[in-house]
């Protein structure tokens, strides 16, 4: 017996149901997953509810299905990831952005309001989101880096993919400051800050498909934080800027650490977390 194809609307109901034990917003998923399948948006899905699905895209869709049924997550299985006001490509070598990564983005584009063309690096670049952002909104000279040659070769795809002729973005492997040189006016971080405890616990289900070097921080969690403040201000122009992402509890360590730099401020999220700290170099 052949079997009738699905209509869209049927295929999201019944992959919500399916997807019930596996995550926490299965119809999101289902939806993600089913556009990815069909080669158009969520908004394009919508308007697609009452068609049916051919069965080449049905396939497709049950592949991704049973991926995301082994919580592998959905920018994994998408190859995509929205950050800010773009859309990142997005693979097992990068972290995959999370919003609240957003704040740092927010933050160095209002201080850079008075400082058209500035240099900008961003150490533990990933993906580039950050860095990129900012460029895409703010007139600067960029320096993306990062340890791993496998996130710098992810984070040329995304600079290729939002500036397709700019000149102005460097890539430079390195281990925090060592290939580093020059000075700039403001450099950001999302760094890795998870303790070895904080692994054991949160590195199950879907963090484990994340490069686990985007996540430990050492021990303690800090110590990659503590290293990167130990030196930043060499690199600073003087008046620069450095904003770096904070892990947990990470403001109650930030006094102690102040090495040529001065606390600006501290950057809470929507629930009240401390998320970002800002330095100004003194
Ligand atoms: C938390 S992820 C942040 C990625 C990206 N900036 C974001 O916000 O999505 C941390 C990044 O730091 C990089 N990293 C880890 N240790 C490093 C080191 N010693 N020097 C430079 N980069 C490092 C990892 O490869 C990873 O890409």
């Amino acid at each position: 017996m052949f079997k009738t194809a699905s209509k869209v609307a049927e295929l999201v109901d019944e992959t919500e149901k399916k997807l019930k034990n596996f995550s926490e917003t299965p119809r999101l998923d289902a939806e993600i997953l089913l556009a990815k399948a069909l080669e158009t948006s969520r908004f394009g899905l919508f308007t697609k509810y009452t068609e049916k699905v051919s069965e080449e895209a049905e396939e497709l869709f049950n592949s991704f299905i049973e991926r995301r049924k082994n919580f592998e997550p959905v920018a994994y299985i998408t190859n995509e990831k929205e950050f800010f006001e773009d859309t990142f490509y997005v693979d097992r070598r990068v972290l995959i952005p999370r919003p609240e990564t957003e704040f740092i983005v927010e933050k160095t584009l209002s201080l850079l309001k008075n400082s058209p063309k500035e240099d900008l690096l961003d150490i533990c670049c990933g993906s580039g989101c950050i860095g990129l952002s900012i460029k895409r909104a703010a007139d600067c000279r960029l320096t993306l880096s990062d340890i791993s040659s496998e996130a710098l070769e992810v984070a040329k795809i995304n600079a290729a993919k939002l500036f397709p002729c700019s000149t102005e973005i460097s890539f430079v492997q390195s281990d925090l400051f060592k290939n580093i040189s020059g000075k700039f006016g403001i450099i950001t971080a999302n760094p890795p800050y998870l303790s070895a405890k904080d692994m054991e616990k949160f590195v199950v289900k879907e963090l484990k498909f994340e490069p686990e070097d985007a996540f430990f921080g050492g021990d303690t969690g800090f110590e990659i934080t503590e290293k990167i403040l130990n030196d930043v201000s060499n690199f600073l122009k003087s008046g620069g800027y450095f904003i770096t992402e904070l892990g947990f509890e990470g403001s109650a360590f930030l006094n102690k650490t102040l090495n040529g730099l001065e606390l600006e401020n501290v950057i809470k999220d929507y629930s009240g977390i401390d998320r970002a700290a800002v330095f100004r170099k003194i």
